[in-house]
């Protein structure tokens, strides 16, 4: 089953529980500080939770590694896949179609926090 994580660059569900989640996760302090998040572009762009964070925008030629989540989307993942050590996968149910997919390789040998909403 294809793992859509996007249409038109938006969510495709609405899932309070999971957006509840993602913050918990993405403002525990780390090391007493702010985390900081790195996002791609169209995620940076599209996401408005977004607003209260410290997010850093993904360079285009480049990289950035000093952060402690990388929020996405697909793009971004598969391009810091190698420097990504635990992932947290929600899975939603949905029928819907996308048109961005989260290439689920990319969990293989890595510490996988899942969680299940409907
Ligand atoms: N379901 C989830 O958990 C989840 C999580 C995060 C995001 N998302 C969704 O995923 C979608 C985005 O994923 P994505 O893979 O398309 O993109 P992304 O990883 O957020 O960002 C990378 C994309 O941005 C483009 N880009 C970089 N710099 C740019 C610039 N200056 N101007 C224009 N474009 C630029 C890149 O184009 P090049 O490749 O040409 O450089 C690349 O296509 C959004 O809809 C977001 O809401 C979903």
């Amino acid at each position: 089953m294809k793992a859509i994580v996007a249409v038109n660059n938006k969510l495709i569900w609405n899932c309070p529980e999971d957006l509840k989640l993602f913050r918990k996760l993405t403002t525990e302090k780390v090391n007493g500080r702010k985390p900081r998040l790195l996002a791609g572009f169209n995620t940076f762009v599209n996401l408005p939770i977004l607003e209260d964070r410290e997010v850093i925008l993904d360079k285009r030629n480049g990289f950035i590694l000093d952060v402690d989540w990388v929020i996405g989307g697909a793009k971004t993942y598969e391009k810091y896949k190698d420097y990504i050590n635990e992932w947290h996968v929600s899975y939603i149910d949905n029928n819907s179609e996308g048109d961005t997919y989260f290439n689920k390789e990319l969990l293989k040998n890595k510490l996988v926090h899942e969680y299940y909403f409907r």
